[in-house]
């Protein structure tokens, strides 16, 4: 009986997954663009599920296996999936036709799993107008007011790196950073040091994947309904503890006369406000306690990682280029030494090379290694008359596109002069996007920019970095999205000033 089920249902299986292939090659190969079945007609799903490449490196065989094609069709499993090449279409899926391509295509349970209830996750009405009220919470003036929290960030962990044992593991040192950066940017500086911070031990709990925690995932993945059906919280262990810290942060800036210009400040001002309205369609949410926990929430799920990988490699690659790395102290020593040790926002902001060499670090590396867009409207993608039918997700593999030759010759080497603004005048728009592109950029990024210079420029005014790795080639460890490194390090050693 067993047996038999089981043979049923692989021919069932099978049975579908042709018929999907007939659909979806005759559609897409009549306009030219190749399909990639990958083991078994599965697509990449098997060779990623089973493999140890990490996914985007799975697309870049892929990318480079297919030359001069504006995409590459293939499935993950049974989901059809669109590899894009060519930049118009990029700019057309992610800020040309939004309303066909507005989601990402993860699913989370907004309603119960209050934490996700925020801008990363959400869709529609909800997220347009959430994300309408939020994104005048980052414009320069509020990072302005906000940069003596990542001032005092970037101190109190330059006088940590002096107390600790260094180059143990320089990643996790740069995610505690990142941590406790984040913390005190949403929650103030509540503690004499920032890394002192209670809530520090609950930041780096929440990201430290366990075994439940990767089976909500892989299950949100594998079945969205069952995933909606069996109403699944992805971060049911923190909820309770995070919101709570949250109200109590809130409350305490309610009763206070002093501005102190953090996140939580600035949710009090979205509060006071009342009702969120959207004007044109009239959808309205109220600026609960709950939803300002969901959005501070999202800085420590899209923030500290991204931020701790883009510092890592940032580092690496200085240690890999001496004359690089050189010309950065230069430019950092002058800044301290003109300023007298302190350094304000108005200096961080001029410091210009290291912008490049920390874009040209996230070109080499980017931290969120491909873009993900579900299709929600049947629509045709411009470049190559391309049929793309409601359910396909569509993928923008960043991390092919930041090393193709045709927007970036000879890829492999640093070189932070491709982002002079020369260069960039030079290259098509669209193909360089570590924080994303269109609508549902990264909200982040300025912030981003600022904590991680921040941080840059206090530690190399009192640390160089060395490696042995000059030319190994580096290798990623598996990970659905995000870019880690597997065989290579480098060390900090203290600079003698005077
Ligand atoms: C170097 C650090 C960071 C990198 C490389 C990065 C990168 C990204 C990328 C690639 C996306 C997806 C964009 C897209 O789909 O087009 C994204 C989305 C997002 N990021 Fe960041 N991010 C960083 C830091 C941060 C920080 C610190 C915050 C919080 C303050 C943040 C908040 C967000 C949010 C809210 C979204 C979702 C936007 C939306 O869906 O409307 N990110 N980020
Ligand atoms: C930066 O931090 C130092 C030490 O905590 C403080 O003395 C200085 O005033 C801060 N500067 C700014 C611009 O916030
Ligand atoms: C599931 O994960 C694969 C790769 O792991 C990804 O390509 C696909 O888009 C994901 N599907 C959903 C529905 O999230």
């Amino acid at each position: 009986m067993f047996l038999y089920i089981l043979v049923l249902t692989i021919i069932f299986i099978f049975g579908y997954i042709y018929l999907l292939d007939i659909r979806i090659t005759n559609t897409w190969s009549k306009n030219g663009i190749p399909f990639y079945k990958g083991k078994f007609g599965l697509g990449y799903g098997w060779e990623f599920f089973t493999g140890d490449k990490p996914l985007f490196m799975i697309y870049d065989k892929i990318y480079k296996r297919h030359g001069n094609v504006p995409a590459i069709a293939t499935r993950s499993f049974l989901n059809p999936v669109l590899i894009l090449k060519d930049p118009e279409n990029i700019q057309q899926i992610t800020s040309g036709d939004f309303n066909a391509f507005s989601q990402r295509g993860t699913v989370v349970n907004g309603d119960v799993d209050l934490l996700a209830d925020n801008i990363l996750f959400m869709n529609g009405n909800r997220w347009k107008l959430t994300r309408q009220k939020f994104t005048p919470l980052f414009t320069s003036a509020k990072l302005r007011n906000m940069y003596y929290i990542m001032n005092q960030s970037a101190k109190d962990f330059v006088d940590l790196m002096a107390k600790i044992k260094l180059n143990e593991d320089n990643f996790n040192l740069l995610s505690t950073f990142c941590s406790a950066a984040v913390s005190a940017a949403v929650f103030g500086i509540t503690t004499n040091s920032i890394m002192d911070s209670p809530l520090l031990e609950m930041a780096k709990k929440t990201f430290t994947p366990t075994f439940k925690s990767n089976l909500k995932f892989a299950l949100a993945n594998a079945s969205n309904r069952l995933f909606n059906y069996l109403k699944i919280r992805l971060f049911s262990d923190h909820q309770d503890f995070f919101i709570g810290t949250m109200k109590k942060v809130l409350q305490a800036r309610r009763e206070s006369k002093v501005k102190t210009h953090d996140f939580a400040d600035l949710c009090i001002e979205v509060q006071k406000n009342g009702k969120m309205r959207d004007v044109k369609t009239g959808y309205e949410i109220e600026p609960t306690d709950e939803l300002m926990s969901a959005q501070a929430f999202f800085f420590f799920i899209a923030g500290v990682e991204p931020s701790a990988i883009s510092m890592f490699f940032t580092l690496f690659e200085l240690a890999r280029n001496p004359n690089i790395l050189k010309r950065v102290h230069d430019e950092i020593d002058e800044v301290f030494e003109k300023s007298e040790g302190e350094v304000t926002h108005e200096d961080i902001e001029k410091i210009e090379y290291l912008d490049r060499v920390i874009e040209e670090a996230m070109r080499r590396h980017p931290p969120i290694s491909f873009l993900s867009r579900k299709c929600t409207q049947d629509t045709v993608l411009k470049v190559g008359n391309i049929p793309v039918h409601k359910g396909c997700i569509v993928q923008v593999p960043t991390y092919s596109i930041h090393h193709d030759p045709k927007y970036y010759p000879d890829p492999e080497i640093f070189n932070p002069d491709r982002f002079t603004e020369e260069a960039i005048r030079q290259r098509p728009h669209y193909t360089y996007m570590p924080f994303g592109l269109g609508n549902r950029m990264c909200l982040g990024m300025r912030y981003a920019n600022l904590q991680v210079k921040t941080g840059l420029v206090h530690v190399m005014r009192h640390y160089t970095v060395q490696t042995d790795d000059l030319n190994t080639k580096v290798e990623y460890r598996k990970s659905p999205v995000q870019l880690k490194a597997n065989n290579i390090n480098f060390r900090f050693v203290r600079r003698l000033l005077n």
